[in-house]
């Protein structure tokens, strides 16, 4: 298989594209749209976002120190975009797309956004000054799934989310569950019994 080499950029591919919500010093909230976005540590649970130091929400998060990682789904999508090519500079972006708010455990002002699947409170640990993104690595203090998405034993069923990924400028929604962590080793009965549930 021959390749294309290509100047060293930032492909890696797909990606969420999160909404990270925040707010100023007088409580009024915005968001932005993040396809940077990664988990780097699972104890203490922590992720890493990476914004631009021109962004709006940058100066607000920097100063609040926290923000909010709200999951998107397909409903949301137009949001999502909406929230990525207006800055929060020029209005109220959250109220021109009709998107309500709600308070995040652990948060003294980042709300979340109604409806997403997820919500992550995450507190700011580090900056790590990059070059054009300023990496912030925050840990996770609080997290909350939407209730239909919760099963009666506490089971999370992101599945029903209706999760959508970004790749190379395309918002996707995702497909078909294709397999499980631990399926190249899981026994028949398994594998038929846990991909039969994601169906
Ligand atoms: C799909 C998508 C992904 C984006 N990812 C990032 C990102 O990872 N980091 C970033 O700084 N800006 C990213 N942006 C751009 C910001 O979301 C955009 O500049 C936004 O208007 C900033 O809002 P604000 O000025 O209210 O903070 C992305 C935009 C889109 C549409």
């Amino acid at each position: 298989m021959d390749y294309v080499s290509l100047s060293p950029g930032t492909l890696l591919s797909p990606v969420p594209a999160v909404l990270v919500s925040c707010a100023d010093e007088n409580g009024r909230p915005n968001a932005l749209t993040v396809a940077w976005a990664g988990t780097v540590c699972s104890d203490p649970p922590m992720v890493s976002v990476s914004i631009r130091p021109g962004r709006y929400s940058h100066g607000l998060i920097s100063s609040s120190g926290e923000f909010v990682i709200n999951l998107c789904s397909e409903d949301m999508l137009a949001d999502v975009d909406y929230c990525g090519v207006r800055s929060g500079r020029d209005g109220d972006k959250l109220s021109a797309r009709g998107m309500e708010c709600v308070s995040v455990e652990g948060m003294a002002r980042a709300p979340g956004i109604a409806g997403a699947p997820m919500h992550l409170g995450c507190r700011v640990e580090k900056v790590l000054p990059l070059g054009s993104h300023d990496l912030f690595i925050a840990r996770i203090v609080s997290l909350r799934v939407r209730e239909d998405l919760v099963d009666k034993k506490g089971g999370i069923h992101l599945e029903k989310a209706r999760l959508t990924a970004y790749s190379h400028g395309v918002y996707y929604a995702l497909g078909k569950a294709l397999g499980f962590f631990g399926f190249s080793v899981a026994s028949p009965d398994v594998l038929r019994r846990r991909m039969k549930a994601l169906k």
